[in-house]
């Protein structure tokens, strides 16, 4: 078997053979080329994989160096950034998550894996699961949002898709969980910046997607930049050793991010890189990405009693694991002639269209601005993002190709002809110069109605892209106003990575529809939306604050002794700007609406280990189909420990034909009821619990029932 053929290996291999396993270089970008001295090294038996390294020809190329060229002759492992698509490219993650629909997730995924892995990619970074409630940090973009209940479905949803049953298969990849852990907590939303948390906290919030990738039998974890509680997570024995290892039993592999193991230096809690490597082999780290400490130092560790070799072949058993988990030792190579045939697939397109509407959010509707009138003909589209193919695609766009992406300027001239589009952009997307609007102005007095595409450039959010001001980049708002001015219809198609501060234009502007980056099929899925060919049905999977200052805001707060109150000053409020956020989570409007009823909880008592059922009638009251994602939330009302005020426990996002009605059904456990004690032990407590059915994280269905001792 499997660990057999490890321990074989293990016998056979030296320790710097082994220590070559733990090293993983970076590819040249460009090409998806090894360089010479990359394939010096794998002749050398001293490097294990690459990140980067792509192309079916290039990555066969290299392969064939490890195996016929090497003394050992281990697979090489090819590890890339697959985060939202390789050649097709979905919608970014936090978009996908709008959808509030995993299997959407799914699919997207599972379609990245089959172009990865005909280009020659065994092993993606990704999903990125962090948790954050802090939209000034620009890898707000990469996760699900702000919950863990709604990051653990979308965790579990994208591990399977992009491993499947099988990550074997020559449709398969193996999935990273990332980034171990709490690196969406940094200080002041500042990339890489200090995290320190409870340990309530890392489990209640932090650590729960993390988890349900363990449980969805994840490949990999990768370490995360930053410190935790003072020890930075590359080096941290407590989330490596004692949470993943001990209490979760994952026996997958663990990389470093890019660096972080020389990081340790500059962290401070290393005095060099022989300290660093030691640090971060002990504490639990097998795969050194980039730099070279290991490698470098490791031998030199072993013989000063440093580093045992026992804990150089536990790492080293984790990395060939996951070689014979993908199946290298059976099939070390991609079938080149499959590559051009898969990347792009027209049914790729097809779904990433499909998801890309699926996950668009309608934030606000006056009047039923949206969606515009079939009979439009002559149609300004406006603003910086209309026309902007690089930022159609947001950022981490593996392989995908800014020439590939349809704009909306593109697309509405598909649909209405060129001559009935009159296009000015008005200012770049960061609209930073000054000057007149004249062109994008006069566009709009020609046309019966305008579409406005504002948003960030697409390079403003993902890595080291944080932002201290999180709305509409530079004149864009002034923009707007002079667009409004004019007194035409028009509506707002918002292109972001983060929640914004909308200000004047969620106040003002009578449609906006949030699209986040939408991806190769952009332009096709916004004008499906716009014209209602699909109705929009996402949710914000993010609260959306009304200012800066409200920041860190989220739905599931704790009460305080001192709930807001505005007749009483001395509650938990603001002086300058209301408590409540612009748009909350869970918030999604519809061209159609829809009316829930008849809430029902059975039993209305249960013992602590018990289950509850939550159901609601849902019907379709408007006069378009359309889909509404129906919420429930939970609050344990009296517990040893204070509570958050609402807890997403269940969501389903249903179709229903005008005048139809649907029966949603929720079953709560002990999982969805537990909290962690004083003493860190996980029980369900007894007393009263309420419930909630409804559209969003405010208001809805009101029902209850009781944990009896
Ligand atoms: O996977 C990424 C990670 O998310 C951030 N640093 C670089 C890695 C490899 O590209």
């Amino acid at each position: 078997d499997v660990e057999a053929k490890i321990d074989d290996w293990l016998s056979r291999m030296t320790l710097e053979q082994k220590l070559g396993q733990l090293q993983q270089l970076d590819a040249d970008f460009p090409s998806g080329r090894l360089r010479d001295d990359q394939l010096a090294l794998v002749r050398a038996g001293r490097l294990g994989s690459t990140l980067n390294g792509r192309g079916a020809a290039n990555t066969n190329a290299a392969q064939r160096v490890a195996l016929e060229q090497s003394a050992l002759r281990i697979p090489l492992l090819f590890g890339f950034d697959v985060i939202h698509g390789y050649r097709t490219v979905f919608p970014v993650p936090l978009a996908e998550a709008s959808s509030w629909d995993t299997q959407a997730a799914e699919s997207s995924a599972a379609i990245a894996a089959r172009e990865a892995r005909a280009a020659g990619v065994h092993w993606t970074f990704a999903p990125m699961v962090d948790v954050t409630r802090d939209p000034r940090w620009g890898r707000v973009v990469e996760g699900a949002g702000e919950d863990a209940f709604l990051g653990s479905s979308f965790s579990a949803a994208r591990v399977r898709g992009f491993q499947g049953e099988d990550y074997s298969r020559p449709d398969r990849v193996a999935a990273t969980a990332k980034h171990w852990v709490a690196y969406g907590g940094a200080e002041a939303g500042r990339d890489y910046n200090t995290v320190d948390t409870s340990e309530r906290r890392l489990r209640e919030l932090y650590f729960p997607p993390f988890r349900a990738a363990v449980d969805a039998g994840v490949a990999s974890f990768m370490t995360s930049f930053n410190e935790i509680n003072g020890v930075p997570a590359t080096a941290n024995p407590f989330v490596l050793r004692d949470v993943l290892r001990d209490e979760w039993g994952f026996d997958g592999a663990v990389v470093s991010d890019y660096t972080s193991i020389r990081e340790l230096i500059p962290h401070g809690v290393a005095a060099d890189d022989a300290d660093a490597a030691q640090l971060a082999l002990n504490a639990g780290t097998d795969i050194e990405m980039v730099s070279r400490t290991i490698a470098e130092n490791g031998a030199r560790l072993v013989a000063d009693g440093r580093l045992s070799e026992t804990t150089v072949d536990d790492a080293v058993r984790h990395v060939l694991r996951l070689k014979y988990r993908l199946g290298l030792f059976d099939e070390p190579y991609v079938d080149e002639s499959r590559e051009a045939a898969v990347l792009n697939d027209p049914a790729h397109r097809r779904e990433a269209r499909r998801i890309a509407a699926r996950s668009m959010v309608l934030l606000k509707n006056d009047g039923g601005a949206l969606p515009l009138p079939e009979n439009l003909r002559r149609v300004a589209v406006v603003g910086p993002l209309a026309d902007s193919k690089e930022d159609m695609l947001g950022t981490w766009i593996g392989d995908g190709k800014a020439a590939d992406a349809v704009t909306v300027r593109e697309s509405m001239e598909e649909l209405l002809g060129r001559r009935n589009v009159r296009y000015a952009p008005g200012c770049d997307a960061p609209c930073a110069a000054s000057g007149g609007f004249g062109n994008a102005v006069a566009a709009v007095r020609g046309s019966q109605a305008a579409v406005v595409v504002l948003g960030e450039p697409a390079a403003w959010s993902g890595e080291a892209s944080s932002r201290s001001e999180i709305g509409l980049p530079g004149r864009q708002l002034q923009l707007l106003r002079a667009i409004h001015a004019t007194g035409k219809p028009y509506v707002v198609v918002l292109m972001n990575g983060r929640p914004l501060t909308l200000d004047w234009a969620a106040r003002r502007a009578p449609a906006i529809v949030e699209a986040w980056y939408p991806g190769t099929e952009a332009g096709r899925a916004v004008t499906d939306v716009l014209f209602g060919d699909v109705n929009p049905g996402g949710k914000l999977p993010v609260t959306f604050p009304r200012n800066v200052g409200q920041i860190p805001i989220h739905y599931d707060q704790k009460p305080t002794g001192r709930p807001p109150d505005p007749a009483n000053k001395y509650t938990s409020k603001y002086l300058d700007v209301d408590v409540t956020p612009q748009y909350p989570f869970g918030h999604g409007l519809s061209y159609t609406t829809f009316a829930l009823s008849n809430i029902g909880v059975s039993p209305g008592a249960i013992a602590p280990d018990g289950e509850v059922t939550v159901s609601a009638d849902v019907r379709n009251s408007g006069r378009r189909a359309g889909d509404e994602v129906v919420q429930l939330y939970v609050r344990d009302e009296v517990a040893s420990v204070t509570r958050p005020l609402r807890a997403l426990r269940g969501f389903e996002r249903v179709t229903l034909q005008p005048g139809e009605s649907r029966r949603v059904t929720f079953r709560l456990d002990r999982d969805d009821l537990g909290l962690i004690d004083a003493r860190g032990d996980f029980t369900v407590e007894p007393g009263r619990f309420r419930v909630w059915v409804s559209s969003s994280s405010v208001g809805g269905l009101e029902g209850g029932f009781t944990v009896e001792e």
